[in-house]
């Protein structure tokens, strides 16, 4: 298949978004920008199209879609109820980068469900991801526009890499700013549930519902004992090609420990990638450094979070060791994709000096 790509600033949003809707309304996916990630969407109500977004992606066909809409009106058509917790959710933070979790009405498809009797809904605030969805007037399945496996897409360039030649068209968009999925609750039940974190956070959750639960799966570190309530989050997911390990301490040991797996990692004639902090960058002696942003500006560490991962695969790098960006709030979102990315494997600074001593 040759995939047409379009450059916003190139075409007028009322080109491009008539182009997609033609292409979404004989079952085609077309890539567009949303204030999050990259989706690869394609019309929610069409079952073959459903199935070709995994397809395309490479994804287990058990793993549900989220439904993108352009108005709060066509919520009530997708949906079979509403409680509160729900209403207040979406009064407050749509468009913008919250997903909830409801029950399903008859008209959603299993396929783009993945086999659910709920659907994930949100609506985006990105202004072309709103442009193509107004015109187009359907409910577009979109998951984030990369194969399977692999980190999210911040930029045209990552749709491009993964999905050229397997889908109809690709909307380019620029680089996108929150850079991490958004937030996912479920309010299905009596307590609002956070499913993943993200860009609205727990606190911002709380001050609209009052109590919310997080699903335990969320923090990883469980092994496989408990068992996400969103069923992408047990794929080891945002995964560079490198193994990755996350480095935990105070950031002072944390450049040491990394400094000495460059020494051996010299002697041994290995690359080395590092993930590293506005604070620690000029520390390390060696290796191939990136800055992510500083511990104080954790909006800045998700942003390029993702692209930084699929930096570190084109240069061939044989491990990857990133700091570990802990903090309040927004910080629970980055540090449960960065341990994914690291595929649980966390290690403490002094730890990880006494392993590598002992060698
Ligand atoms: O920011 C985002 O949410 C991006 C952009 C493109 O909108 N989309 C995205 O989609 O991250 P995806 O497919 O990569 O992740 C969707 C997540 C998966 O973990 C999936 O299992 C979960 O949402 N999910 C979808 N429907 C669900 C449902 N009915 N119940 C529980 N989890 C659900
Ligand atoms: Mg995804």
């Amino acid at each position: 298949m040759k995939t047409i790509i379009r450059r916003v600033q190139d075409e007028t949003i009322e080109q491009i978004a008539a182009e997609a809707t033609e292409i979404w309304k004989r079952g085609g996916l077309v890539a567009f920008p949303t204030e999050t990630v990259y989706g690869l969407g394609g019309n929610g109500l069409d079952r073959e199209a459903s199935k070709k977004i995994y397809e395309a992606k490479g994804r287990p066909s058990d793993n549900p879609l989220i439904l993108h809409i352009a108005e709060k009106e066509q919520v009530k058509h997708l949906i079979s109820h509403m409680n509160e917790a729900g209403r207040k959710l979406m009064d407050r933070f749509w468009p913008g980068p919250l997903t909830l979790i409801f029950p399903k009405a008859e008209c959603i498809p299993l396929e783009t469900t993945g086999g659910l009797d709920t659907v994930a809904i949100r609506m985006p605030s990105h202004p072309v991801a709103q442009a193509l969805l107004r015109k187009s007037e359907l409910p577009i399945a979109a998951p984030s526009a990369n194969l399977s496996g692999r980190p999210s897409p911040t930029l045209a360039s990552h749709v491009i890499e993964d999905m050229d030649g397997r889908i109809d068209m690709i909307v380019d968009g620029g680089e996108l700013g929150i850079g991490v999925e958004s937030t996912i609750v479920d309010v299905t039940g009596k307590i609002p549930t956070i499913l993943r974190p993200g860009y609205i956070t727990k606190e911002m959750i709380q001050e609209v519902v009052g109590q919310v639960d997080v699903d335990p799966a969320v923090m990883g570190g469980m092994g496989e004992k408990i068992k996400p309530k969103a069923p992408g989050m047990k794929y080891r997911h945002y995964a560079p090609k490198a193994p990755m390990f996350l480095v935990e301490g105070e950031i002072g040991k944390v450049a040491d420990a990394i400094n000495r797996v460059l020494e051996k990692a010299k002697q041994d004639g290995k690359k080395i990638g590092i993930l590293a902090s506005e604070e620690n960058e000029k520390k390390y002696q060696g290796g191939v450094v990136k800055v992510a942003g500083s511990h104080r500006e954790l909006d800045c560490v998700a942003h390029n979070l993702y692209r930084i991962l699929r930096e570190f695969d084109k240069e061939g790098v044989d491990e990857i060791y990133s700091e570990s960006f802990e903090g309040e709030e927004f910080g629970a979102a980055i540090m449960n994709r960065m341990k994914k990315a690291a595929g649980q494997q966390v290690i403490n600074a002094n730890e990880l000096k006494d392993k590598i001593e002992q060698i």
